[in-house]
This record gives structure tokens, sequence and C-alpha cells, in this order.
């Protein structure tokens, strides 16, 4: 098949694209420098060159594809509007991602008891409205000729396949971690994300691919963990000894910005991925805590 694959040089398009194109598919995948270029090339990628601005490349990379998979960006509306047109009427897959902070609440680092599988209702806050409307917008493509299906993973951890290797809360713990000489969490830490391997997420991808529905939503996860936990792991991993310091909301800002603290370090998605395992997926990867622990971290 011919694969276009935006976000290729990034940590969920890059392992996707590369573990695409080891499967024998041609991967075409969008890259905005001749450096992420040669990156991609290494995995056997034919870069295009261009941004998520530049509708028309865009739209001639899709029409030229079988397959279109949107890992750039779960935000970015002209991009979507420019890939559907394209995919419109022509019966071909778009395989949209997303990410849990949908579900998000923030909580300065409370836990919350809400978990959500694909079938409960979400108000999303007012930093992610415009995320889930993008959701919808691209699922109502359904009844346009196409196959749109959206992944949304939770938070992801494991060294990407691609040119893009990490991720985004994991390592930002850890390298605070590193900074103060002791692994810190915003609040009591007991806000739970819910997690997935990056080795379980791309097999999702290919599966989206194979078989999902028109119109589907696939959550993606295999487990959750609170961020102390998370934080107590780093100090084992790093050899501190005593446990994770926990930062005010103010503190955490500073090191983090406002948005990631609020939205991302001290809230909490707890989600269940229920339809991606009716599909078949059977995530089986290494879990959060023992790969920080034990795994590609410590490195
Ligand atoms: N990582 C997670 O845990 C996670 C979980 C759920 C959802 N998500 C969402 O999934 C999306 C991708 O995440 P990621 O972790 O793979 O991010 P990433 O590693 O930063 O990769 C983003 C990719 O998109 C490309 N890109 C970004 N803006 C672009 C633009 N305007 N034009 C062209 N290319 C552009 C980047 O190119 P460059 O290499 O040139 O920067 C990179 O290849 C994000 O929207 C993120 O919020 C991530």
């Amino acid at each position: 098949m011919k694969i276009f694959c935006t976000g290729a040089s990034g940590y969920i398009g890059g392992s996707v694209a590369a573990r695409l194109a080891s499967a024998g598919h041609q991967v075409t995948g969008l890259v905005r420098s001749a450096e992420k270029a040669d990156a991609v090339r290494a995995f056997g990628i034919v870069p295009v060159l261009g941004t998520l601005e530049d509708g028309e490349i865009l739209a001639q990379a899709a029409r030229a594809a079988d397959v279109v998979v949107n890992a750039a960006s779960a935000d970015h509306k002209g991009a979507v509007a420019a890939l559907l047109d394209a995919v419109s009427g022509s019966g071909k897959a778009f395989i949209h991602t997303s990410g849990s902070s949908i579900v998000g609440e923030r909580s300065r680092g409370e836990r919350s008891d809400d978990i959500f599988d694909e079938d409960t209702p979400v108000t999303p806050s007012p930093a992610r409205a415009a995320r889930v409307a993008l959701n919808e917008f691209i699922l109502s493509h359904r009844d346009k000729g196409c196959r749109p299906v959206i992944v949304c993973p939770s938070l992801i951890y494991g060294i990407g396949h691609g040119a893009g290797r990490d991720s985004v809360q994991v390592p930002l713990l850890i390298r605070l971690a590193r900074k103060r000489g002791n692994a810190a969490h915003a609040g009591p830490g007991e806000n739970i994300w819910s997690n997935v391997h990056i080795d379980d997420l791309v097999p999702l991808y290919v599966l989206a691919i194979d078989k999902a529905p028109a119109g589907s939503f696939y959550f993606a996860e295999n487990g959750e963990n609170s961020m102390r936990d998370a934080c107590v792991a780093i100090n084992r991993m790093l050899g501190f000894a005593g446990p994770p310091t926990a930062m005010s909301m103010q503190e955490a800002a500073a090191e983090w910005g406002e948005g990631t603290t609020e939205d991302t370090m001290a809230s909490n998605s707890r989600v269940r991925a229920k339809r991606a395992r009716q599909l078949g997926w059977e995530p089986n990867g290494r879990g959060l805590i023992e790969e920080i622990e034990q795994g590609c971290y410590r490195n």
C-alpha cells in the first residue's frame, strides 16, 4: 500500500511510519526541513517537504496515497480539512491522532475517580473543546466516501522506533528529577493517567488501517499510574533516596508552563481502550513503572 504520514519525524508518526515502511509499504512522510528529510529517509520513508499549513502539498500527497495517517498534530484543523477534502469520495482511510487529555480534568494533583471509555459522554475542558470539536468534524466524514478513524492515545512511554525518539510526560519528569536531584510532581501527585507503550500503540495504527470501520474512535491504554508512582520509580531508577517532592502548582508551572502543568502533569486522564480490544488489539508491552525502573529510560 501507499501510505502518507504526517509527523513522520516525530515520536508517534515516526514510529508508525517506520513500522509501515519496514512491513513493505511505500511510505511518504511530511517533513519540514532537509535535516528531517534525511532522518526519515534512514527509515525507508520518502520525504515530502512541507508543513501543516501547506494545504495543496498535503492534498497532493494524500491523493497519491491509499491511506493517510495524520500524526503531526491532534489540533490542526486546517491540515485535517485539507486531508479530508482530498480523500473524500475515494473510500480511503484517514487515521487521525487525538489525545486522551480530551477527557482530562484539572485537579491540581488530586485523584479523580472518573473513568471514560468510548461510550462515556465527555464535557471537555475549555482547553480541549476545540480538539473534541475537531474529532467530531473528522468522524462526520464517515458519510463522505472515506474511512475516518481516530486513535486517541493516553500517556505514551518507551523509545520511538523512527526519527522521533522521545515522548512528553515521562521525559519531562526525568529531566526535572536529574536537575533537582529528586523527582517532583505537581501538588500531591495522586492524579492518574492511563498509559500505553509505544510498542503497543504502533500495532493499533496497523490494525486501524487494516480493519477499523469508518467513523470509529479508539482510546489506547494498557494500564494507569499516578504521577507520584511514576516519580517514585524515577527516583529508584536514578538512585535518589527518599520520597519525591510535592511542588506547589506555582513551582510546577515555573518548570513546565501553566498549560502543561494544569492539563497534563497535574490532571487526571483515565480511559479504557474497550473498542480497540474489541477490534483485536492485544497490548502486552512492559508496564510504565517497569519500563522506568528497568527499561529504556536507564540510558
Ligand atoms: N506523546 C504522547 O504521549 C501523546 C499522547 C497522546 C496524543 N499525542 C498527540 O499526538 C500528536 C503527535 O505527538 P508526538 O508525541 O508524536 O509529537 P512529536 O514527537 O513532537 O512529533 C510531532 C511531529 O509533527 C511534526 N509537526 C508538528 N507541527 C508541524 C507543522 N506545523 N508542519 C509540519 N509538521 C509538523 C513534527 O515535525 P518536526 O520534527 O519538524 O518538529 C514532528 O514530526 C500531538 O498533537 C500530541 O499532542 C501525544
